[in-house]
């Protein structure tokens, strides 16, 4: 191993609260070991445009902690095996500019790339590395969706965002005496509507891992009526199913991948409506559930990631995730995380609770 280790860094995916506070670890975990951290802009786009590749000092990083965002910029649409190219006739073309990539790499002298991102980042580093391009991955995504660790960054932030709204919207229900249907995020899992739909007394949730019948949902929210409360709040989350099917928005973002969830509130408040004649409206909460700053929990989660990632590569460790298993963080092979959700446990502590406490999950 070198003795000044030249380290990249990057953030792919969407953005979650938290990236920044991994980011100032990084550089004053390498910092003090003497080794050089330098900055690929807009994910894996920027080591094809290696103009902007800056070196982040101290100094450079002195105060991102806290703040959202992150300083290095994020894309979706960077899949450098499928870039895409517009023809003449204005139609896309995709190529497979990985080599060109993984080149760019070795040239500018990197030894590894830290790489900050969910499954699709995650799986983009892990063939890198089969390329030749040592990576340590950080698991970054509020969805919590990640196998391997028992919690991503950003999660702790989106669900307390989630939470605090979720505590506004019961004085509004209450005046009016509506039933509110709030659309929380997390993609195929169900994380953040559980957590937030439990800690914000939800009379419903509902979450991709466990089928709902619009029947029990109503019959639940009937159940309010009878003892007296006139209104209800119900919690969706994104990738909760309506008849075996995801609800899906049109996208034709060029060199995206994933497709875009949202729109099940309203279908479920529109079938609320029609089953009980009650006044209901939706709302999702959408990206604000990913600005801001990280809470606590999540910055000091952040900061562990990070310096990890930096004490793994000093061991010499290449190719391997950091993982959170409590109370310790490892060093887990990519490929025993990618393509493998972390969904909601069915029978989990947390669920039981909310049974428990009276909250359907509408089956
Ligand atoms: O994966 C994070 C996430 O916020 C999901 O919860 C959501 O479905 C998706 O990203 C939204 O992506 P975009 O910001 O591209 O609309």
């Amino acid at each position: 191993m070198p003795n000044r280790m030249r380290i990249a860094i990057n953030t792919g995916g969407g953005d979650a609260p938290g990236l920044n506070a991994v980011i100032y670890a990084v550089v004053m975990a390498a910092h003090g070991r003497g080794w050089e951290v330098h900055g690929i802009q807009q994910g894996y786009a920027g080591l094809f445009d290696t103009s902007k590749i800056t070196p982040l000092t101290p100094e450079k990083v002195a105060g991102i902690m806290s703040h959202g965002g992150t300083i290095l910029g994020t894309t979706n649409k960077g899949d450098p095996f499928r870039r895409p190219h517009e023809r003449p006739d204005g139609t896309i073309e995709y190529r497979d500019e990985s080599d060109k990539l993984v080149e760019n790499f070795k040239r500018l002298g990197f030894d590894v790339l830290i790489a900050l991102g969910g499954d699709g980042s995650l799986s983009l580093a892990h063939r890198l590395s089969l390329k030749g391009m040592p990576v340590v991955g950080v698991p970054k995504t509020i969805d919590n969706d990640l196998a391997q660790t028992q919690s991503t960054f950003g999660f702790d932030t989106a669900v307390t965002t989630a939470t605090e709204c979720i505590d506004k919207l019961h004085s509004t229900a209450s005046a009016h005496e509506r039933i509110m249907v709030v659309e929380v995020m997390g993609r195929y899992a169900g994380w953040i509507a559980l957590h937030s739909g439990v800690s914000g007394d939800a009379d419903v949730i509902l979450i991709p891992e466990i089928p709902f019948d619009m029947d029990k949902v109503c019959r639940r929210l009937g159940d309010n009526e009878i003892r007296g409360k006139r209104y209800g709040i119900v919690v969706v989350a994104e990738g909760a199913k309506v008849d075996g099917g995801l609800v899906t928005k049109a996208n034709d973002d060029v060199g995206r991948s994933e497709v875009m969830l949202g729109g099940v509130a309203e279908w479920v408040a529109k079938e609320i409506h029609k089953r009980t004649g009650k006044e209901t409206r939706s709302l999702v909460l959408g990206h604000l559930q990913r600005g801001g700053s990280p809470t606590t929990w999540d910055r000091l989660l952040s900061l562990r990631f990070g310096a990890a990632a930096v004490r793994f590569i000093a061991e010499g460790k290449r190719n391997v995730m950091v993982a959170w298993q409590p109370p310790e963080m490892k060093a887990v092979p990519i490929p025993d995380v990618i393509g493998r959700s972390k969904l909601v446990p069915t029978d989990s502590d947390t669920i039981q609770t909310c049974r428990d406490l009276g909250i359907s999950f509408g089956d």
